[in-house]
């Protein structure tokens, strides 16, 4: 009854245990959930008066025009674009569905980075693409098995998180990127640059998108999930028009466009003084979790694993010294009322269990030292 791309999806594992990481007393370093308490509820009630009756209409495919261009003013600050480079999504979800929609056919090659987000993995699989996965470091995708990748097969896109990384937190440096916008130059392929955490920089300066070195090899995508509410479903991508003409088509035939009351509300609020003020609060806590994350991590886990601390983001990525396989300590950490992602789910193929997903951006600094203290517990006990 079912479609081959229908059975060859996998349920994703971190939706899977979000029921799990909801039970009470559960403290959860496994979403990549924005602050629940810091979502922008007041400062959108406050701009939702200044909506009227039109905007429950209709309204264009690519998204409003006035969110468009206030996007393509305000928030695209590298390079200089005009509103018709954007495109509305619902969701940058919704971006790599339409993107792996206009580009893929069965059998196609997508490369991707090992290990990289579970959601794209996903859409890339119902797509039947022939997957390719390279290594990545704290400095990006190894560039030596990335050239090796790109002689030897012809390659439709290669998805790339240039920012804070789900699920390691790594950025890129600046020679990387460089390197990346060449070889998309030398070898004529399109790179799918997924943004969502850009925005989520806690130290360091911010460097320059890969599409603003090579906007005609890249489509970029960027969410408002993190920066403003993810119940929003609203995100916005960054395309020539030759390729938004076909991503159009594949527009209409989802969802018609985004909710367009939910694109004036943003409107209202991206002009609004409240917006700054939002990211200022997002910046300030998110740095003072990340710090405890590390503090924790440095106390109680400092011998037994070894991470990267992320400049930005919401996530940590822990190596386990051991022969380790933190897959067999999961279940002992749900008994101890703490969740995490392990690695594993992060890989299309050979995954290694090496390694776990921590987030802190939707627990309190005291929580995410209880949780870590919870997980120590579980590594005392596995030991002994
Ligand atoms: C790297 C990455 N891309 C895309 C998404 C999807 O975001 P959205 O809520 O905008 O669909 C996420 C969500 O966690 C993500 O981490």
């Amino acid at each position: 009854m079912f479609s081959n791309a229908a059975l060859q999806i996998e349920s994703s594992f971190i939706r899977d245990i979000l029921a799990v990481s909801q039970q009470p007393g559960m403290i959860s370093l496994a979403g990549g959930m924005p602050a629940s308490e810091l979502l922008p509820w007041p400062q959108l009630q406050a701009q939702f008066g200044k909506l009227s009756q039109g905007d429950l209409q209709y309204s264009l495919t690519p998204g409003l025009p006035a969110l468009r261009e206030q996007v393509a003013k305000q928030l695209v600050t590298d390079c200089d674009i005009s509103g018709d480079e954007i495109m509305i999504t619902t969701g940058s979800q919704q971006g790599l569905d339409l993107i792996t929609r206009t580009l893929i056919n069965p059998g196609d090659k997508i490369i991707v980075e090992a290990p990289t987000f579970l959601g794209a993995l996903q859409t890339f699989q119902a797509s039947q693409a022939d997957i390719l996965a390279v290594p990545t470091s704290p400095e990006g995708p190894d560039m030596d098995a990335l050239t090796h990748c790109l002689e030897t097969n012809a390659v439709k896109f290669i998805y790339l998180q240039p920012n804070f990384q789900n699920p390691t937190g790594f950025s890129y440096t600046l020679a990387r990127r460089q390197q990346l916008a060449e070889l998309a130059r030398r070898y004529n392929v399109l790179i799918v640059e997924d943004d969502p955490y850009g925005a989520l920089r806690y130290e360091g300066e911010a460097l320059p998108s890969l599409y603003s070195m090579v906007p005609e090899h890249c489509v970029r995508l960027v969410s408002f999930s993190k920066t403003v509410a993810p119940g929003l479903r609203l995100g916005w991508l960054q395309a020539s028009s030759a390729i938004q003409m076909q991503l159009n088509k594949f527009k209409q035939v989802a969802d018609l466009h985004s909710s367009s009351l939910n694109q004036q509300l943003l409107v209202a609020f991206l002009q609004s003084p409240d917006f700054d003020a939002h990211i200022q609060t997002l910046l300030n806590v998110y740095r003072q979790r990340c710090d405890a994350m590390h503090n924790a991590l440095s106390d109680q886990l400092g011998d037994q694993v070894s991470w990267q601390k992320p400049q930005g983001g919401m996530f940590f990525w822990l190596n386990l010294h051991r022969d380790g396989n933190w897959k067999p300590l999961f279940d002992s950490a749900i008994r101890e009322n703490v969740a995490y992602v392990p690695g594993a789910a992060f890989y299309f193929d050979k995954p290694s269990q090496q390694f776990a997903r921590l987030s802190f951006s939707n627990v309190s600094a005291e929580q995410i030292t209880q949780g870590i203290e919870r997980l120590a517990q579980v590594f005392n006990e596995a030991t002994v």
